[in-house]
């Protein structure tokens, strides 16, 4: 993976594992510098387009298609992009796919998985499938496909294919059979290769692999849409967004230009196979590193069920949590505190963390393992 990090000015830029939003690659970031100047040669910024325009109309449409040839997104499902973040998609999928008298089933598998259960709960009859809560209130594991309970009828089967705060992950998709697998993969699209014919819809805010903040991927079966609910308001409806090819209202302009360019980076590093090759190599060495030193590391998640992209340790004591982020901090790298819910370490090795960035994470967990 080419470098992220080339000098931002006089001083070396922070080594970032930020869970996001997270690194970008540094190519990706220069490109939306001059949009921001001259965005394609109209001399007006990427900021003052009209999203009508033609010039802003073949870079949305440019970003949709990477996307879809990226992830081979097959002509059966719709690729939007849309505003509101994953939590926005919350809400969004219950409304349009839990009609009355159906349900949505959920896995809970951590915070994230919990918060679309809880949203749905608040529109209508939301299920729990499955629960891989502890008894201290962590989640530590994802479930086996037998542990779900799916009625046949269900209107779909909802999952969070990355717990990005506990650092557990699927590495094996459920198969609910006729009911729509839903993912919320915010925090791992585009890290590895997926069959998204197995999925009814998959949606990820763009803030850790894809882009930055503001723009919400949404990949649904056409048939998806049309069986949606049309009582809804026009603007959460998955059907206007299809029809209008995502400009019926306007969109982040400046997030969607900026994803095209990490996109067109990722194709030109080789695609998804190369990304993925990095990215389990990158978790290797992270996790290696970790176990070696079992008396100072402790790592929460079951081991059949470790993130390749957010890898959660501790330390024997809080202290020694906080003298590992002062030594890290020291050495140029941020981002490493653990979510606030569970404290601890946590290092969100995305897509655009390179392997250079992870071995000098790996030598400071050697150096303090001591
Ligand atoms: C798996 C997952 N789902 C949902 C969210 C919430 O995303 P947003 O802030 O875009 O609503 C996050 C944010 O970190 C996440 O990691």
């Amino acid at each position: 993976m080419t470098a992220t990090r080339p000098p931002r000015n006089s001083s070396p830029a922070p080594i970032n594992f930020s869970a996001g939003p997270a690194a970008l690659p540094h190519a990706a970031i220069l490109r939306a510098r001059e949009d921001l100047v001259d965005f394609e040669g109209s001399g007006l910024s990427v900021v003052e387009q009209s999203h009508r325009g033609a010039a802003y109309e073949q870079v949305q449409a440019a970003a949709i298609s990477l996307l879809r040839g990226l992830l081979a997104v097959p002509d059966s499902h719709e690729v939007l992009l849309l505003q509101g973040g994953a939590r926005g998609q919350f809400a969004m999928l219950p409304l349009n796919l839990m009609a009355p008298g159906t349900s949505g089933h959920y896995a809970i598998t951590g915070f994230w998985a919990r918060a679309a259960y809880d949203e749905a709960a608040l529109l209508g009859d939301a299920r729990i499938a499955v629960d891989t809560r502890e008894a201290d209130g962590s989640y530590r594991r994802v479930p086996r496909a037998s542990e779900l309970v799916v009625d046949s009828h269900a209107a779909y089967l909802h999952i969070c294919s990355n717990n990005t705060i506990y650092g557990t992950q699927w590495s094996e998709f459920p198969d609910p059979g006729a009911v729509p697998l839903i993912a919320d993969m915010s925090s791992d699209l585009l890290s590895r290769s997926i069959d998204v014919a197995r999925f009814g819809m998959i949606y990820a805010a763009a803030q850790k692999n894809l882009g930055p903040s503001g723009v919400v991927a949404v990949i649904i079966r056409k048939d998806l849409i049309e069986r949606a609910r049309r009582d809804i308001p026009t603007v959460w409806r998955y059907a206007t967004h299809a029809q209008h090819a995502s400009l019926y209202y306007t969109p982040p302009t400046a997030a969607v230009a900026t994803m095209r360019h990490v996109l067109e980076h990722a194709v030109a590093i080789g695609g998804i196979a190369a990304i993925e090759a990095t990215n389990r190599e990158k978790a290797r060495r992270l996790y290696a590193a970790l176990d070696a030193r079992p008396e100072r590391y402790r790592l929460p998640a079951a081991r059949d069920s470790r993130s390749l992209m957010n890898v959660t340790f501790y330390l024997p004591t809080p202290e020694a949590d906080a003298r590992f982020l002062a030594e890290a901090s020291r050495r140029g790298m941020v981002g490493l505190k653990g979510h606030r819910t569970t404290g601890g370490i946590r290092a969100s090795i995305y897509n655009w963390v390179s392997l250079d960035d992870v071995d000098a994470l790996v030598d400071l967990i050697a150096e303090l393992g001591r």
